[in-house]
């Protein structure tokens, strides 16, 4: 099933989702595969669950858009545990469409995250993916990545928010 995105502006995006507790059954299996489905059909690399309107930390990735299923990563209860470097470059969100900015995040990122079934498994990403882990484990936290911008850029973008919302072109 493809789920909405939630846009910004509606608060579960910017409040701490829950730890997940239970692993391995068939509602988060479902889950899993909808956010994928839904990440695919909203063309994004990485869809944490407040942006389907579930508070729960879990997040998917896949920054092959599709190509490798070896990309394919489910993230529960994701924490970056090492950053290194810095990168800089334009990144955007799917609660966020039509906006970009340049963000600086960690060049190198290692991220630990548990899976479906609760296995705990660790991964090194550089780049795309490293950017991916930490944009998706910030949501996690309620945090979008307009907070990583200068105040002057933030308030520019909710300002032309806030007129798409008056215009009824922002739902
Ligand atoms: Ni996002």
């Amino acid at each position: 099933m493809i789920y909405p995105i939630v846009k910004y502006g509606d608060p579960v995006l910017e409040k701490q989702a829950a730890t997940v507790s239970e692993f391995d059954t068939p509602e988060l299996h479902t889950l899993l595969e909808d956010m994928f489905e839904s990440m695919y059909a909203a063309r994004g690399v990485g869809l944490a669950a407040p942006q389907i309107g579930i508070s729960k930390r879990i997040a998917v990735i896949d920054v092959s858009t599709g190509e490798d299923p070896e990309a394919k990563l489910v993230l529960i209860n994701p924490e970056i545990i090492k950053v290194e470097g810095v990168q800089s470059s334009e990144e955007g969100c799917l609660s966020i469409p039509g906006f970009r900015e340049n963000v600086n995040r960690g060049k190198k990122v290692t991220v630990r995250a548990q899976n479906a079934k609760g296995e705990f498994w660790e991964q090194t990403g550089e780049d795309l993916l490293a950017r991916a882990f930490q944009h998706e484990t910030d949501h996690l936290h309620g945090k979008l990545y307009i907070t990583h911008v200068s105040a002057l850029k933030r308030d520019l973008i909710r300002r032309k928010i806030k007129k798409l919302v008056k215009d009824g072109e922002w739902k």
